[in-house]
């Protein structure tokens, strides 16, 4: 059951959320609120981008639930890792936390919404990009495949979580995933084209 609330609490401000993905999120962060709160920034500007889109493309056909929820989870893999400036103190690298909150969503018994979590890095990380740059990943191809994950992972390109208060611009992300290659860039192109 969805719910938006209005009271000034910044989880509950607009939730996406419900029972069970706000119970998962607080059995891996309820130690580390600085971390919890960037988590729910980040996942609710996620959440509110990508069921936009599939309001304004009910052609699309995708499924609004799983879209709310598999926002909100995507990242749940981020406290494994090493990346204290966004409060992270886990081991691992952060490149993989995509695969991280994979594992765990599975493990949780969510495997629809793992493959959100594990095909959102870049605009899909391929084969030959985990070789080209030796990134610490299986050599596998993980780019978004149904529609949920590829609208989860476009709306994921607008928001950091080093600065939870901006919005990026198309051009500004077309330019920060250069680093993934030219093949990432013309998927985010079509991507444009088609949820604008
Ligand atoms: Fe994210």
């Amino acid at each position: 059951m969805w719910e938006e609330e209005t009271n000034n609490n910044t989880w509950k401000e607009k939730s996406y959320c419900c029972n069970w993905v706000e119970a998962l999120i607080d059995k891996y962060y309820s130690d580390n609120a600085p971390l919890r709160h960037i988590l729910l920034t980040h996942s609710q500007s996620v959440a509110a981008m990508a069921l936009d889109i599939v309001h304004r493309h009910p052609e699309l056909g995708a499924d609004e639930t799983f879209v709310g929820e598999a926002a909100m989870l995507h990242d749940i893999g981020i406290f494994r890792t090493d990346a204290p400036g966004i409060q992270c103190f886990g081991t691992e690298p952060y490149i993989c936390h995509g695969l991280l909150g994979a594992e765990l969503l599975r493990a949780e018994g969510y495997p629809r919404h793992a493959r959100v979590a594990e095909r959102h890095t870049g605009t899909g990380l391929t084969v030959e990009t985990i070789q080209r740059q030796q990134l610490p990943l299986p050599l596998q191809d993980f780019s978004p495949e149904t529609i949920e994950e590829q609208i989860i992972c476009y709306a994921d390109k607008f928001f950091s979580k080093s600065h939870l208060e901006r919005v990026r611009t198309p051009e500004q992300v077309l330019h920060s995933l250069q680093k993934f290659g030219e093949e990432g860039v013309r998927r985010v192109e079509t991507w444009i084209q088609r949820f604008a």
